[in-house]
């Protein structure tokens, strides 16, 4: 039931990956949860979304909705942006950044409209004591954000800053790596049950490796995270440093230490480096280990478990190159992967015929611009019959 200290928030996510930020929310104890494209409506109080922002793997950031109004054009636009009391919000002193995103016809460009909303509301500060907030881009006091569909402007503060992809836990980079809440969500969509073991053996950088291990063990995305935009928030919701150590404090309580074999293989020895180190950083080294090697001699350990590659899509590769890679994950499945699900995220829908086996299950996701599949093979032990009839057996044992 909705408490009176409740207020409605909107976490933004990648396409594809709402049904498992519903799912996330609704576990955390969200309220009045709704899925959309590449968000999710929920409700909760100061501290869930305190919560929301430190443990949703998910999220790309959490905004807070408090005003719509509705625009025809750019004078309309500039009024509806004067019609709040911008006092409310902020102190001339402060700073702010607009983000906008369109849905409109009625406009162009993005940047454009948030540079009139930054006029709305510095010629109200101005009017009224002469002086005005500055623009501060990278941290502001006052992150707002603005969605415009079609004739409707809704106007929310961006509780988050940064991206909460942005973990805090990997070193800079000059390699492309895979967005962190997209290899969450990669690993949370396998449906691993965080016990058996997880591969992936075209680890790059480490990202998916390091994303299953905070999963495994319960340590919350934000954890090495030393920014969120609440933090400078001062008149609407302001921050309540006792209640966030409160929010992180109990998160923290309830980290595991199971050790999962959680193993990753790279081929090039530059990057197997740098994925070590991101998992120094993140302090999993316990639980993740890399080894240097090319996918088809991967030592596969005994037993069931999840692989999960995000391999090279072939933009700087030839055609006959890319169909040998996607062959050889195939022909590695059959061979050396008995008793795994094994997943393949890419955007190259030719190469995925070379992988030669039958997917159970597409999931249509974007990794960046590019619209992606994941794709499961199931690579049973032994026949597919025997692995049904093992099924059953283990089906009819829990019943006695
Ligand atoms: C798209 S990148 C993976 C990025 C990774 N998910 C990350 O977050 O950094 C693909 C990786 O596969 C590696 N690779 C390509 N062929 C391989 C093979 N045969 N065996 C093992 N690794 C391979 C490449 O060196 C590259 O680092």
């Amino acid at each position: 039931m909705k408490e009176e200290n409740d207020f409605k928030m909107i976490a933004k996510t990648i396409f594809g990956l709402e049904e498992i930020l519903a799912q996330e929310l609704q576990r955390l104890g969200a309220k009045d949860v709704e899925e959309h494209n590449r968000a999710v409506s929920f409700s909760g109080d100061k501290g869930f979304m305190y919560k929301a922002n430190l443990s949703l793997r998910t999220a790309l950031r959490i905004l807070v909705p408090f005003h719509t109004f509705t625009v025809t054009d750019e004078k309309s636009f500039y009024e509806g942006m004067q019609s709040i009391n911008w006092e409310d919000y902020m102190d001339v002193g402060d700073t702010l950044a607009i983000d906008t995103v369109l849905s409109s016809d009625l406009f162009t460009h993005s940047q454009y409209l948030s540079q009139k909303a930054k006029d709305a509301i510095v010629d109200q500060f101005r009017a009224k004591h002469g002086e005005r907030p500055s623009v501060d881009l990278d941290k502001p006091t006052l992150r707002i954000n603005l969605h415009v569909y079609n004739d409707t402007c809704t106007v929310a503060l961006d509780s988050s800053g940064e991206s909460l992809h942005k973990r805090g836990y990997r070193d800079k980079t000059n390699l492309a790596p895979i967005n962190e809440v997209l290899a969450a969500g990669l690993v949370l969509l396998t449906g691993w049950d965080k016990r058996t073991n997880f591969i992936d053996p075209m680890c790059g950088s480490g990202t998916i490796l390091i994303e299953a291990a905070l999963i495994a063990n319960n340590i919350p995305p934000g954890y090495f995270r030393e920014d969120y935009g609440f933090e400078r928030w001062k008149k609407y919701l302001p921050f309540d440093e006792e209640l966030w150590n409160l929010i992180f404090d109990s998160a923290v309580n309830k980290i595991t230490d199971h050790k999962q074999v959680i193993l990753g293989g790279e081929i090039s020895p530059n990057v197997a480096k740098k994925a070590k180190e991101n998992i120094k950083l993140a302090k999993v080294d316990d639980v993740v280990s890399v080894k240097i090697c090319d996918m088809k001699d991967f030592e596969v350990p005994p037993g069931r478990g999840v692989v999960v590659i995000n391999p090279p899509y072939g933009e700087r590769m030839d055609k006959d190159n890319i169909g040998e890679l996607y062959k050889m994950m195939g022909d590695t499945f059959k061979k050396n992967f008995s008793g795994y699900d094994c997943w393949i995220l890419s955007s190259n829908m030719d190469a995925f015929k070379n992988v030669g086996l039958r997917p159970s299950r597409k999931i249509a996701l974007f990794n960046g611009p590019l619209e992606c599949r994941f794709m499961k093979f199931e690579m049973y032990q032994g026949t597919k019959k025997t692995h049904k009839l093992e099924e059953g057996y283990q089906k009819k044992k829990r019943q006695d």
